[in-house]
């Protein structure tokens, strides 16, 4: 995920390209010669000197397209590299996901490039595959549950936080939530919320469903049982009491929107989704609302929501016992009919069907990656397509390539497919294979 940082850094490459900030425009080049002159706030420029070569990525909230481009004494290239990683001040490594150079020499700032970046959570590559075998991160491979450092009872929610390649997941039956890095799994986690018993009290839960985390780090967590949404200060740990940000009846998965803070939280219960305008406030109703039904602005059992603020600018929810999910425009009310993107053809396996699907994750190219639950498996729906396709899983086991009701699907800045595996108790990884 990109954070929203203008770090602008002035480098001279002696007598080479020089990047500067100049009032509120960003420049690329000297006075005399310009060959990049553009807004601060169409872009954010990041920069890192590396082997002699400045490597630079701008991300445009315009049209959220993302320009890597690195310059020499006399170029200014726009490259991609499958095994490319960059860090970038006060950013995480960026995974970039294509193998090729897409333009050379651009000695004017009229020259157009080609947007070539991925961010995390999405891929871009034309036909990504994961390996079918997945290594379990967190947990016991073999399924068993523990209330150790080492294992999990129940994973549901899970949040992954790029910069750090850290991964955040509810472990549900622990009553705690837990962060471990993925660095180097698997790893001890530490408890940064609950691990006090089963209780309501703004240091505990019953049952930590979702997950989401604002722009400032705090922490936000759905508690089915207690019915409330509860936020923690950032760096929290166990002795951290939080505050509630308002009460949902069986508040299900979590999603916020990065660039407004504006939190949505699927009812389970109400067959809703609310929202948090700017994350505060009272909750206003989204999606669904108008009970539980099969009409487009009904939902039933809703389980998942994703906010996609980076691409789409939609909202998508996952229609639990409608076996299908929804799409809404941005800004959307009770009153909203949605449309159906996926499933709606009853529960099933068929591949244009769904059984209980729980969550979903959305990629630049509009893709849909969903837990498809009951299935134990991953779907993949490519946009405007009426049937979806299994990209790992489709057994019920405890094999490396089986899944026990996937329940949170999303990507690392690998574009690994991390899965949390509810009943197998586990958070299994499966690495992208190909591009
Ligand atoms: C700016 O670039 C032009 C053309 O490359 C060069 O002639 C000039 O010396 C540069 N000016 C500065 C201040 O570096
Ligand atoms: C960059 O663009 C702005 C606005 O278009 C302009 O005012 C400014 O003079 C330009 N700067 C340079 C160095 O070309
Ligand atoms: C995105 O916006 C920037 C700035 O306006 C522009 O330079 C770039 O070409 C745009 N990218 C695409 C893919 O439209
Ligand atoms: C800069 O890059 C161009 C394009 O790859 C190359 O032709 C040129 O030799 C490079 N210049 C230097 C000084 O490395
Ligand atoms: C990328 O890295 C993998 C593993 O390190 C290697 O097998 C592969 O050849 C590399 N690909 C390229 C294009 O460098
Ligand atoms: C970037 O990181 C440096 C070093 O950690 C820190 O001092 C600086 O405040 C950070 N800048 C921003 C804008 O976060
Ligand atoms: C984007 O989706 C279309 C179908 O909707 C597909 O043909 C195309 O290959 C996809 N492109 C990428 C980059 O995934
Ligand atoms: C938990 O956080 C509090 C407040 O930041 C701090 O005082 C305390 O030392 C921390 N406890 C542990 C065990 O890290
Ligand atoms: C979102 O919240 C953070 C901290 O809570 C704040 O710094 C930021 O300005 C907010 N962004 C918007 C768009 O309101
Ligand atoms: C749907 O709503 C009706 C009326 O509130 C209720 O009686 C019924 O149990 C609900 N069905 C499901 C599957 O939630
Ligand atoms: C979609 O899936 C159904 C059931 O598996 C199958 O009968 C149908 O041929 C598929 N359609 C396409 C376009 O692949
Ligand atoms: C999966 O990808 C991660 C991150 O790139 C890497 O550390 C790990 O070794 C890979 N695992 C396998 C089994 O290839």
């Amino acid at each position: 995920m990109f954070r929203m940082f203008f770090v602008l850094l002035v480098f001279s490459t002696g007598g080479g390209i020089l990047i500067s900030k100049i009032d509120n425009n960003i420049l690329i080049g000297n006075i005399s010669e310009s060959l990049w002159n553009i807004t601060q706030n169409q872009c954010i420029c990041e920069m890192i000197q590396s082997n002699g070569i400045i490597s630079t990525l701008n991300y445009f909230s315009t049209n959220q397209t993302c320009q890597l481009f690195y310059t020499n004494d006399s170029s200014i290239l726009v490259e991609s590299n499958l095994n490319s990683s960059l860090i970038f001040t006060n950013q995480s490594a960026i995974f970039i996901a294509q193998n090729q150079i897409t333009s050379t020499t651009i000695t004017s700032s009229s020259t157009s490039t080609t947007t070539t970046t991925t961010s995390t959570t999405t891929t871009v590559c034309s036909q990504p595959t994961w390996s079918q075998t997945a290594t379990t991160i967190f947990g016991s491979s073999a399924g068993a549950s523990g209330s150790t450092l080492s294992l999990l009872y129940e994973p549901i929610g899970m949040y992954y936080d790029d910069p750090n390649n850290m991964l955040i997941v509810a472990d549900s039956k622990n009553q705690r939530i837990l962060r471990f890095s993925l660095d180097n799994p698997p790893s001890v986690a530490t408890v940064i919320a609950g691990s006090n018993g089963y209780g309501c009290n703004m240091n505990q839960f019953e049952a930590p469903d979702g997950i989401g985390v604002d722009s400032s780090g705090q922490l936000y967590v759905t508690d089915y049982f207690c019915s409330q949404v509860v936020r923690f200060p950032s760096n929290s740990n166990s002795t951290t009491s939080g505050t509630r940000l308002g009460s949902v009846a069986l508040p299900t998965l979590i999603s916020i929107n990065q660039l407004t803070n504006d939190t949505y939280v699927v009812s389970n219960n109400d067959n809703a989704v609310y929202k948090f305008v700017g994350g505060s406030g009272s909750a206003v109703v989204t999606a669904g609302g108008n009970g539980n039904g099969t009409a487009l602005n009904q939902l039933l059992g809703a389980v998942g929501v994703y906010y996609d603020y980076l691409y789409t600018n939609s909202l998508y929810v996952a229609d639990s016992g409608n076996n299908r999910v929804m799409k809404y425009p941005s800004g959307s009310t009770s009153a909203t009919y949605g449309t159906v993107v996926a499933g709606g053809n009853g529960a099933g396996s068929g591949g244009h069907q769904l059984n209980d699907p729980r969550s979903i994750v959305v990629d630049s190219n509009g893709t849909l990656y969903i837990a498809d639950s009951n299935n134990n498996r991953i779907q993949r729906w490519l946009q405007n397509t009426s049937n979806g396709t299994t990209i790992v899983g489709g057994t019920l086991g405890t094999a490396s390539n089986q899944l026990y009701f996937p329940e949170t699907v999303l990507f690392d800045k690998y574009n690994n497919l991390l899965v949390s595996d509810r009943y197998n108790n586990r958070i299994q990884m499966f690495n992208l294979t190909t591009c």
